[in-house]
């Protein structure tokens, strides 16, 4: 017989007179001649309730069948008692593995913090349970989005010699030493050549672009800033489309229609989860989702968001002028309180901005954009590409970049150059954004953040 997950027992359409079902216990509660069992298999936040009579085999075991142990329990599915609709009379159980006192998650009502430093054990509580199917969930769509409009999914290397963004915040990639001393220091790089992990993939995605048209890369980057924020780790997956003959207006729309889909999406294949998130999380998550869903995206320059920044009457810890980087207190004003909406800002100053974004008529901005949303602030960040070879070259001594080793980025520009556009949006935040959670070390399974590398 064949193990069912406690999901599809529990959406049963019929009583099942004989199933399997594998799992840990999340309580016992004993009465005279029978025990209660709740047993949790990471299929849905849901338990299944087992009932389990003194004398069927295996019941001497029982008062092992503590929080936490894993157990295998055959029987049949009938109407439930209690709440819910099904419960499963046992014929037979099984400990598989117990789990003594000492296990951490005996009670409900953990920190955060305390979880995160059980990063092993935490998937089996409903709430990273529900985060971590999410995060599945939310890739497969991510897939979907762009496999059904044509997109090639291309892997783009995680060992690079290139800075993508040029603000050195790379992991240098090391052999471990086993030369002698002299040697020690070439010998320990990627074979002699310095090497790093990569920070973004846009850099080789736009020369697949510029071949196979329409591209995505999707896999894990790295950024060794040393930021402590709620929304900063050192190692994160990006989402990073690219797309031949386009501008940033084209850009900006696709970046809008993959974000609204993503939450449609979840709000349809996720909706238990959410539904619990909802409940325990974020109240306001599902109208937030639905409000995005319907809604369209507010679109606003730099230099108008600027503005409305000087004219808030507001005194911001980092003051605001025309020419600073926004900081998350000015991203989170204009999406929290001045629109109550998701922004596309645009247009942002040349000197902000890495040496590929496209230069502007007006000489003094380029076609960036920025997706900012409430609670999180950016989520997106792109641009249409600089598909002028000779403002290129000279973007890339201006910021005193070793052209040899970006000939080949410039060749791009050479050889059947043409207009083109793409994004970078951060798993983990577009995760955060759909499920409420408010700390990104929460929606990683195992966070790597500054000094956080024990598991
Ligand atoms: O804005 P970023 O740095 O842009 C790029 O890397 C471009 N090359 C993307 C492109 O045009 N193809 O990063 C893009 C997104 C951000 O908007 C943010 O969502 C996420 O990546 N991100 C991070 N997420 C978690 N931790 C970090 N340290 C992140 N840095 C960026
Ligand atoms: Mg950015």
């Amino acid at each position: 017989i064949s193990r069912t997950l406690v999901k599809h027992a529990l959406s049963s359409e019929a009583e099942i007179p004989d199933m399997l079902v594998q799992g840990w216990v999340r309580t016992r509660r004993d009465s005279k001649a029978f025990s209660f069992l709740e047993i949790n298999d990471g299929s849905s936040v849901a338990s299944l309730q087992v009932v389990a009579d003194e004398g069927i085999p295996g019941y001497e075991r029982i008062a092992e069948m503590t929080t936490g142990a894993a157990v295998s329990v055959r029987g049949a599915l009938v109407a439930g008692q209690g709440k819910q609709r099904w419960e499963l009379r046992a014929s037979s159980l099984e400990l598989v593995g117990a789990a003594p006192e000492s296990y951490p998650l005996q009670k409900k009502g953990h920190t955060p913090e305390f979880l995160r430093s059980i990063a092993h054990l935490r998937p089996r509580t409903n709430l990273f349970g529900a985060v971590f199917r999410m995060r599945s969930r939310l890739a497969a769509s991510i897939h979907r989005f762009f496999q059904s409009r044509d997109f090639v999914w291309v892997s783009t290397p995680i060992i690079t010699a290139s800075d993508c963004e040029g603000a050195g915040e790379m992991f240098r990639v090391t052999t471990l030493d086993v030369g002698d001393a002299a040697s020690r220091d070439t010998a320990r790089d990627f074979f002699g050549k310095a090497a790093y992990l990569t920070v973004s993939g846009q850099l080789e995605g736009e020369a697949f672009a510029c071949a196979l048209s329409n591209i995505y890369t999707f896999g894990p980057t790295f950024r060794a800033e040393n930021s402590n924020t709620t929304r900063h780790a050192a190692e994160f997956w990006m989402v990073e489309p690219e797309m031949a003959f386009c501008d940033l207006r084209g850009d900006m729309d696709m970046a809008e229609a993959f974000v609204r889909e993503l939450i449609r999406d979840a709000l349809e294949n996720s909706a238990e989860e959410i539904e619990f998130l909802n409940r325990f999380v974020d109240k306001g998550l599902r109208e937030r989702l639905e409000h995005v869903k319907d809604t369209p995206f507010v679109r606003c320059s730099y230099t108008e968001a600027v503005d409305i920044l000087l004219k808030s009457g507001r005194t911001f810890d980092f003051p605001v002028s025309w020419g600073i980087n926004l900081q998350s207190e000015h991203e989170r004003f204009l999406t929290e309180e001045h629109f109550k909406s998701p922004v596309i800002v645009y247009d942002y100053p040349k000197e902000i901005k890495p040496f590929y974004m496209r230069l502007n008529d007006d000489g003094r901005t380029v076609t960036a954009m920025d997706v900012l949303v409430p609670g999180i602030g950016e989520i997106v960040g792109g641009s249409q590409r600089e598909e002028r070879l000779d403002i290129l070259l000279e973007n890339m001594k201006r910021q005193g970049m070793n052209e040899e080793a970006y000939r080949w980025y410039a060749d791009l520009r050479r050889y059947g150059s043409v207009p083109h556009a793409g994004f970078g949006a951060g798993f983990e935040r577009l995760l955060m954004f759909i499920t409420g959670v408010t700390n990104i070390r929460d929606v990683l399974p195992f966070a790597r953040t500054p000094r956080n590398c024990e598991f």
